[in-house]
């Protein structure tokens, strides 16, 4: 019997993560959170004072990283031993994981550790290129945006809530700057995958995305 999949894709902080997580609960399903191995990835490099323009040794560091996902009630990450959890919502760790995410061996050594996900019973898939590249073969794909404002008043929101310093300004320069790094790319970029149902999140609550998609998957 093939594995049901459910692709969410879309620029960040259109409430993705959220949306996914309580579709993947609702439906005991499996969840991925594919930017969180781009994050991970980032926090390798910056903990091992990686050069950036250094590709070869990027390459190596996504080659040997160990990676254990909680997905249960507290969603946690696991890097070589370590929780990277409370790092991974860093802005700068976002940065940065938009800037390797761009390198072509990068993504190929990741693919096979997210392909891993796709278990039984189902699985929710959430990043840039879920529908498009990872898994083409998903039943149902969301492509799921929101105005850069909309989407920077909330990711300002999540990071005071999370007692992290943060400016309103900056995060909307840095949405911005993220969203022309994922869309101009040559390799896997933010497109919306021809089959994929799109919802602008701008005036929704999180609570009718979630239903819209539960509506979409019966
Ligand atoms: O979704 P999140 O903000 O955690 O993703 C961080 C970065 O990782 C994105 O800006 C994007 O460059 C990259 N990413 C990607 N492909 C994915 C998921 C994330 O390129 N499937």
């Amino acid at each position: 019997m093939s594995i049901p999949v459910l692709t969410i894709d879309g620029p960040g902080g259109a409430g993705k993560g959220t949306v996914s997580r309580a579709v993947a609960k609702k439906l005991g399903w499996n969840y991925l959170d594919s930017g969180s191995i781009y994050r991970s990835l980032a926090i390798a490099l910056q903990k091992q004072g990686i050069n950036l323009a250094n590709e070869f040794d990027i390459v190596k560091v996504a080659q040997a990283m160990d990676l254990e996902f909680d997905c249960g009630e507290e969603f946690s990450v696991k890097l070589n031993g370590t929780d990277i959890t409370d790092q991974l919502a860093l802005e700068s760790t976002g940065n940065i994981a938009s800037i390797i995410a761009a390198l072509p061996e990068v993504r190929r050594v990741l693919v096979q550790k997210q392909k891993a996900f796709k278990q039984m019973p189902g699985l929710v898939a959430d990043g840039r290129d879920m529908g498009t590249v990872i898994f083409p073969e998903a039943e149902i794909k969301v492509f799921l945006t929101a105005s850069a404002a909309k989407r920077a008043a909330r990711r300002y929101k999540q990071l005071i809530e999370k007692g992290i310093d943060a400016n309103l300004c900056t995060i909307i320069n840095e949405i911005e700057e993220r969203d022309r790094r994922d869309m101009e790319r040559k390799i896997a970029p933010l497109v919306m995958a021809s089959d994929a149902f799109y919802i602008d999140s701008s005036e929704m609550t999180i609570n009718s995305v979630i239903e819209e998609v539960l509506n979409l998957i019966h």
